[in-house]
Order: C-alpha cells, then structure tokens, then sequence
C-alpha cells in the first residue's frame, strides 16, 4: 500500500487546475447506459472510482474506452445485472440501477451496504422506482426492480437528512424514459444532479427544474448518443482552498466555480480567509490570523459534508472554539482522532465535533479512513511542523486526480511512498 510522506510547514503558492468533477461524472458515465448510441464525455478525472464504473459498465456489456480525460461510452447490447463484487467496492455504482431499469425495464443490483461514513440506506431510490411502477424485491443481497411499464407520477424523496443526490440521479435517469410526466418533489439541488440533467438533455430527455427541489421529467420514447464536458470539480477546489489557508499561502485555483461554493467561500472568509475572482478561477490567501467559526454540514447550497473534514483541519488551526456539526452522515468523524494524533484537540458530541483550535500541530504517522478524511489529514500534515506520513491514500486516489503532483507544482515537499 502506498503513503504520503509530507514535510509540513511550507506555505502553497502558485497556481493548481481543478479536474472534472468525480460525482457528476460518475452518474453521466451511468446515463450512458440508457442509450445503444456513442456518447462521448469529456474532462472525466482520471481516479480509481471512475476507471471503477468504467469496468462495471463494460462488465453489463458496455464498451468504454478512456483516452487522455475523454471516455466514449457504446452500451450497444446490455444486460442488467451487477453483482456484489462489483457494487460493494464502490457505493456510488447504485446510480446504474436508474438507467438499467429505465433501458431494460429491469435491474438486478447488488445492495451497496454501509461504509465507514455512514449507513448509505437506498429506500428513497426504491420509493422512486416504486412510484414509477416498478416492483421492487430484495433477496440475497439483491435489489430487484422490474416494471412491465414505467409510468411517471409525482413523488417526494426527502429523506431524514434531507434530499439525496444519486437517488434524484438514479430516479431522474429511470424517469427519463418513462411514459408521461414525472415531478420529484425535494429533488437535490446539487451542480453535478444540475450537469447529469443537461447530460441527460443533450441526449434528448426533456427536463425543466435541475438545481431547485422540483424536478419535473417528461418521459421520451429513446434517447440518442451526447456529447458532454463534466463540471469542475468544486470539492476538489474547496480543498486546494483550504491547503493554500491552512500553510498560510496564497494560490490561484484555475477552473474554480465560484458559484458553486458560496457556503465553502463564506465560512473561510468567516474563518479569515480572503476568496476573490481570478482569471476565470478563485485566487485563495490567508489574510489575516485565522478565527475560529461554526460550520453545519447541509444539502446544497448549505456547507458540503465532503469538505467538513478538510475544514476541520484548518479550524484546528484556528485560535478559539469552532463547533462542526453533521448533518448528512452520522459517522463522518473518522478523521478526528488522527488529527489528534497531530496535536489537535477535538472533541465528539453528538453529530458536533468541538474544536479547540489554534494549537501548533506536529507531525506524525496517520491512517486515512475515507476520501475527505485522507484530504483533511493531507492539509494538516502540510501544515504542522515535522514530517507526517499519511496512510492508505488509495482512499484519496479514488476522488484525488494526482492530488501528490499537483501540491507539489504548489511548493509542498510531499512524496508517494511504500507503506513500510
Ligand atoms: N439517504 C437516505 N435514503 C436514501 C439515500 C440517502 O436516507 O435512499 C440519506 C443518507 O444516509 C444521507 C443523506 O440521505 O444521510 C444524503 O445522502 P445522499 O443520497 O445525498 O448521498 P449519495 O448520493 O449516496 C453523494 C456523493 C457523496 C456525498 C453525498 C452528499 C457521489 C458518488 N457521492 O452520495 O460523496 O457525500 O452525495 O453530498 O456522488 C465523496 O465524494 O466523498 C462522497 C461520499
């Protein structure tokens, strides 16, 4: 297994270009599957997760062939059923229940199961299916959803947490080829639910409403191959932010999107950061001491849970007590005692996290538990003082497009190394 070895205390300088976005091309890799023509994705990071759902399409049948950030996809003849093996590793591969259910009128694919951020439940995908007239059986391990016909009706997928982006995905891409008229209610408002739909309009769906809780899919009878450049990558982005806060640099993020972090933008500069416009991208400096501040994690446009950890790390660093609170999955906190193993003093209660920040850190050995988690305990080991070697980065290499290379263009000494 590999490591990152990193000798903090550096600030980042310079300038870093974000890749295409891993959660919006992950369901438009899957939209592919709803039509025999080519379709041809553009700005597709190179991760382990998307060369993943690339297997699982060509696994139901689908050709893919990545070349230099382009993926074509032909689902000319597929079959619809995926198998543990396959969805287990990956929880983001449900989204290919959606468009299997809409093209075939049948999906069979494995339950994803629960992982160490949370429980993952899929009942609000199933509520969507059931409401399009699909009949939905669990066995095995396997959900099973089948349909003579899909009908579309009107639906509320709201959930304990609120909306649900892949369920909106999986249920917009079944809707799409459905008979009649179909209205999510508390749809997701996510950008990459907002770049599946103009996805799924190139190829010839009619959707009005991406990005409000109001969904509206009026089914077509086929849909065609499409062209598409993925979104940016605005997690991606936000922790480029952060490092460049965190190390007390100043770094120029190409590709950033602005209007897809207000919530990210408006809690750094609460936290003294200052986040301007630069030449099409986000200029990031740390201008003055930082301050500590409260963040709640919260579906779009509130605060993103994929980028509470890498916040965390930097409000650690923050004189005062800053209190994190988590709204969307109930054990995304496996980052805090490795960042106590850093010197920070976090303490749990509740779905909050109460950091008491603004003790120097040091470095020392980590071990990544999930994605975010490996990206806050990257920003922290840049950060503290002395050498930290974070461990088990194939977590970030399955979201992170050459998180190492890129980091280092911005001055940090950081190394991939052997895990001894
Ligand atoms: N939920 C339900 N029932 C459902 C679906 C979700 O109760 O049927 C709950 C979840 O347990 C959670 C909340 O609703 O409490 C939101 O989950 P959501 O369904 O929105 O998450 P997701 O679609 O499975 C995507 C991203 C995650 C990101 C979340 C929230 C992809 C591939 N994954 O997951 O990304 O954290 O939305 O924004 O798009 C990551 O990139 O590190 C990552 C985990």
């Amino acid at each position: 297994m590999e490591s990152f070895l990193i000798k903090g205390g550096v600030p980042l300088h310079g300038e870093v270009t974000v890749s295409g976005s891993k959660n919006a091309a992950l369901p438009i890799m899957a939209a592919a599957l709803l039509t025999g023509e080519p379709c041809v994705i553009r700005r597709v990071p190179d991760l382990s997760d998307t060369r993943f759902m690339a297997q699982i399409l060509k696994s139901l049948g689908a050709e893919a062939r990545f070349e230099g950030g382009t993926l074509t996809i032909r689902a000319r003849n597929i079959r619809g059923y995926a198998d543990y093996e396959l969805v287990r590793k990956m929880r983001g591969s449900i989204c290919i229940a959606g468009p299997l259910l809409g093209r075939l009128r049948r999906a069979r694919v494995s339950l994803p199961g629960g992982c160490v951020i949370g429980a993952r439940p899929i009942n609000l995908h199933l509520k969507g299916f059931a409401a399009l007239g699909a009949r939905i059986e669990i066995e095995g391990g396997y959900i099973d959803a089948a349909a003579k016909k899909l009908t579309g009706s009107t639906m509320f997928l709201g959930g304990r947490a609120g909306s649900t982006v892949l369920g909106t995905a999986n249920v917009m891409m079944a809707a799409a080829l459905a008979e009649g008229v179909t209205i999510i209610e508390s749809a997701a408002c996510e950008p990459e639910v907002v770049d599946l739909a103009k996805f799924l309009t190139a190829m010839g769906a009619k959707i009005s409403g991406a990005g409000s809780p109001t969904l509206t899919v009026t089914g077509v009878e086929k849909l065609h191959g499409a062209e598409h450049d993925v979104i940016p990558d605005r997690i991606e982005t936000a922790t480029f932010a952060i490092a460049a806060a965190a190390t007390g640099g100043e770094v120029t993020i190409r590709q950033a999107r602005a209007e897809h972090l207000r919530a990210v933008i408006d809690k750094l500069t609460e936290a003294g950061v200052s986040v301007r416009p630069r030449g099409g991208g986000l200029a990031v400096r740390r201008d003055r001491n930082l301050r500590a501040a409260d963040v709640t994690t919260l579906p779009y446009a509130g605060f993103p849970t994929d980028v509470q950890a890498q916040m965390m790390s930097l409000l650690a660093l923050a004189p005062g007590i800053s209190i994190i609170t988590e709204r969307i999955f109930e054990s995304r906190f496996m980052h805090v005692s490795e960042l106590a193993r850093l010197g920070a003093d976090i303490e749990i209660e509740g779905p909050s996290a109460i950091v008491k920040g603004g003790r120097p850190l040091s470095g020392a050995p980590v071990m990544a538990s999930d994605l975010r988690a490996s990206a806050a305990l990257v920003i922290a080991g840049l950060a503290a003082k002395g050498a930290t070697q974070v461990n088990r980065i194939y977590h970030l290499d399955r979201g992170y497009e050459k998180m190492d290379a890129k980091l280092r263009k911005l001055g940090a000494r950081i190394q991939r190394v052997q895990e001894k």
